[in-house]
């Protein structure tokens, strides 16, 4: 059911932004299970071509290549005019956690260069409350200075160094970075505690994206229900 509901609310944004994309010059495209389906919609109806796509992973940059699709990642883009991607959180107040897939770093470059920013998920990820807590706030360190910043951030909630799916190591971003995953238990003001965290030496970003850098989250919901937030 979650795939069908994450191609829902994909197809519901293309559509509703569809002059919007059409026009674009410069793409930006997120990482992750809801954007592919994204993705695939604008590779079915040809909406690519004639366009600079700027994508938040290498993993996004691959699937496109696989599709014939050239893209470029945030180095070699000052401003972006629409970046689509997934989220993992969103609250009431519009703030949302990003970067289970590890691309929060990209994200929020794209995020931040963008004039455009719209966000699709299922209902699975939105918390009624104006606080975020439901899922831990992942942030990407520098490797040498991980075990600082994880006794730093230890006044915050519980820090864990994020490994990799064979449990050999940590996981490594497409920077170069590992991911901490900080378990906490309630985050009222996300932009404070953005700002908070980046000030320990050693942090390269955060995945809290404050509701200053989203303008539209598409939400689907079981029985074809769409919620534009
Ligand atoms: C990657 C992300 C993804 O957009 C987010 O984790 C949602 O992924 P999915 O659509 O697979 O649930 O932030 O860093």
């Amino acid at each position: 059911m979650y795939e069908y509901l994450k191609k829902l609310s994909s197809i519901y944004a293309l559509r509703m932004f569809m002059d919007k994309i059409r026009d674009s010059k410069i793409l930006g495209i997120g990482t992750g299970s809801t954007i592919k389906y994204f993705i695939d919609e604008l590779i079915r109806l040809d909406m690519l071509k004639d366009k600079k796509v700027v994508v938040s992973s290498y993993a996004t940059l691959n699937y496109l290549r696989k599709h014939g699709i050239d893209a470029y990642t945030p180095i070699n883009c000052d401003y972006v005019d629409i970046y689509v991607d997934g989220l993992d959180e969103i609250n009431s107040n519009m703030d949302i956690i990003k970067g289970r897939g590890a691309a929060l770093l990209w994200e929020k470059q794209l995020a931040i260069r963008s004039k455009l920013r719209i966000y699709v998920a299922d209902y699975t990820k939105v918390n009624p409350e104006p606080y975020l807590y439901m899922k831990p706030v992942p942030i990407e360190v520098v490797p040498n200075t991980a075990y600082y910043v994880i006794e730093k951030l230890a006044i915050l909630g519980k820090p864990v160094l994020r490994m990799g799916k064979m449990k050999d190591g940590p996981i490594i971003t497409d920077n170069g970075d590992f991911i901490i995953d900080l378990i906490y238990e309630k985050i009222q003001d996300a932009r404070r505690v953005d700002e908070e965290i980046k000030k320990i030496n050693g942090v390269v970003e955060t995945g809290l994206f404050p509701n200053n850098l989203v303008d539209y989250v598409i939400v689907s919901y079981p029985g074809n229900i769409i919620r534009v937030y």
